[in-house]
């Protein structure tokens, strides 16, 4: 149970969706990322004990499977692996009847696939909370996680508590295709005061809708979402390196021709030597090394991707907690 003396936030959180990161206010993602960071301290305890997490998962995942079910375990609930090709999901059972179904049986369901239509039409049929636990146009787990991972090195007080009003007008540069993992940066970074550059080959731009509206968040938080066509530029003073597959699950057969497209976008030593000083390199995993990242910008001092893949699991606890009211 948590601590009586312990305030009561994101109780607006409380049996709502995240079907993308903009689905979250600002103070909202700033109460999470807090939250994250008092449970990976130690400093708050919150039992789920009896909740149950329903897992669909249509496209592969390490980090995101193992950090739900390590997540709903250390809050004292359970997760059931949903699998679409062990369930009548796989067989096309219409997502309406599956979701209400579901709705009956557990508490909330994180759903990777590839359109964002259906992950919406979960949210719309399902009577719980659905998370998106990536689709091809957004990864919003990952970002809460990515930023957790920020104010660990550029926000983080004497005390070891968050201090997130510093992130504002830090810069996080992703260098690599406009993808899911992309937009979700962008949509959470301006809700954070972020800036974020996204330094992309010609034609890999991040999808104009996100980019518009993550625009318009950042502007009211004083910041910027800016789109830039050359690698040094893309990063220099950054203080956050980050990079991504170039070719995403789905896009296997564009392999080669993303491969080609993408020389000279290999996040490396000379593209780290461009940013601030104290820039941390980040990479949602799994990685190509010698692709998209050079195995020394991956192992080198200013890499916290192995932190940043823990944090994972600390920001969907804080998820889960703030979504099935534990807190
Ligand atoms: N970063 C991430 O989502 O990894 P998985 O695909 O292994 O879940
Ligand atoms: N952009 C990648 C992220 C994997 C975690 C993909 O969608 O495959």
């Amino acid at each position: 149970m948590e601590s009586p003396s312990a305030p009561r936030r994101s109780a607006a959180l409380r049996g709502r969706d995240l079907l993308s990161s903009a689905d979250l206010s600002a103070s909202e993602t700033r109460e999470l990322l807090v939250l994250a960071a008092e449970l990976k301290a130690g400093r708050r305890q919150i039992d789920l004990g009896g909740k149950v997490l329903g897992l669909i998962f249509s496209k592969a995942s390490t980090r995101t499977r193992v950090s739900f079910t390590v997540a709903m375990a250390r809050l004292g609930g359970q997760t059931l692996d949903l699998n679409p090709a062990v369930t009548q999901v796989g067989r096309g059972e219409p997502v309406a009847d599956t979701a209400r179904v579901l709705s009956r049986y557990v508490d909330a369901l994180a759903i990777r696939t590839f359109a964002q239509e259906e992950l919406a039409d979960y949210a719309h049929w399902a009577s719980i909370p659905v998370i998106n636990a990536l689709t091809d146009l957004e990864h919003p787990c990952q970002a809460l996680a990515d930023y957790l991972t920020l104010a660990e090195r550029f926000a983080t007080a004497a005390d070891g508590r968050l201090e997130l009003d510093r992130l504002q007008g830090l810069t996080l540069a992703y260098v690599g295709d406009g993808n899911n993992v992309a937009h979700s940066l962008m949509l959470c970074g301006a809700l954070l005061g972020v800036n974020v550059r996204i330094g992309c080959p010609l034609g890999y731009e991040p999808s104009a809708a996100v980019l518009e509206q993550s625009r318009s968040l950042a502007a009211a938080q004083g910041s910027s979402v800016e789109v830039l066509h050359e690698p040094v530029a893309s990063v220099r003073g950054a203080h956050a390196l980050y990079t991504d597959v170039w070719a995403s699950m789905g896009q296997e057969e564009e392999k080669a021709a993303r491969q080609q497209a993408f020389d000279g976008w290999c996040l490396n030593e000379e593209l780290v030597a461009e940013a601030d000083p104290r820039a941390i390199v980040l990479h949602c995993l799994p990685a190509y090394r010698g692709l998209e990242i050079s195995s020394g910008a991956m192992e080198g001092s200013a890499s916290r991707i192995f932190d940043q893949a823990e944090n994972r699991l600390h920001a969907q606890q804080a998820l889960l907690a703030a979504l099935l009211g534990g807190l």
